[in-house]
């Protein structure tokens, strides 16, 4: 890539949306594509995506957002959903501690299937319903710690963090290529470093990027 000559280029990256069924993936991605929610959700069969546009140092970059099926006998041909994948949002329901314990599982199989390096956030949705949390904050954070993932609560029902989730993975994608491209010597050694990260929104609904991590108040 020339850097002289980049104005004007396109980027497109594809990200997956993994975790157990009903931890709330349709409704992320609806939320953040079409700000749409839907209490009464049906479970994904097949694969579906969404394409959203940004713009990072005045480039247009399109990120192409995969929905599956949590639910097995529902989900298509898994090595053709990871393919080509740059990013992941690894979801559980902090509510259900089962979707929680499943995470390793998902990792493994975004491991197994995924040919590059992938930005992977790890994602506890349902923040709204704090009053019957079964996974806490803390537990969250330090499964991301230990698996180098960035770490974000959210709820797709009342818009905490939903877009923030989906755009520091996208952002951290265009970074990664920036540097690949910049150094590929030192590539490696970059992305491993400060994994978790960390933006909330503030007291007045600002955002803010601060060491951390980033939950619900509830
Ligand atoms: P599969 O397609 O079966 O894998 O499920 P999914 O992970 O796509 O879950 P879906 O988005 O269909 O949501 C499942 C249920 O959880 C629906 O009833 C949603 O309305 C509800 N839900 C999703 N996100 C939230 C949230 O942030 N808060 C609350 N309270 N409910 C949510
Ligand atoms: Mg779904």
């Amino acid at each position: 890539m020339d850097s002289s000559d980049d104005e004007g280029e396109e980027y497109l990256f594809k990200v997956v949306i993994i975790g157990d069924s009903a931890v709330g993936k349709s409704n992320l991605l609806s939320r953040y594509a079409r700000d749409e929610f839907n209490l009464h959700s049906k479970s994904t069969i097949g694969v579906e995506f969404q394409t959203q546009t940004l713009e990072i140092d005045g480039k247009e970059v399109k990120a192409q957002i995969w929905d599956t099926a949590g639910q097995e006998r529902f989900r298509a041909v898994t090595s053709a959903y990871y393919r080509g994948a740059f990013g992941a949002l690894v979801v559980y329901d902090i509510t259900r501690r089962t979707t929680f314990e499943s995470i390793p599982r998902w990792l493994d199989e975004l491991k197994t299937h995924s040919d590059t390096t992938v930005a992977r956030m790890l994602v506890g949705n349902k923040c709204d319903l704090g009053d019957i949390r079964a996974v806490t904050v803390e537990e969250g954070k330090s499964l991301a710690e230990a698996e180098g993932l960035f770490f974000m609560e959210t709820s797709a029902l009342d818009s905490t963090n939903v877009k923030q989730a989906f755009e520091i993975v996208i952002r951290e994608i265009y970074n990664n290529i920036s540097r690949k491209v910049l150094n590929s010597d030192s590539f490696k050694e970059e992305v491993s470093v400060n994994r978790v990260s960390l933006v909330s929104n503030g007291p007045d609904g600002s955002k803010q990027q601060k060491q951390g991590y980033s939950c619900c108040s509830r």
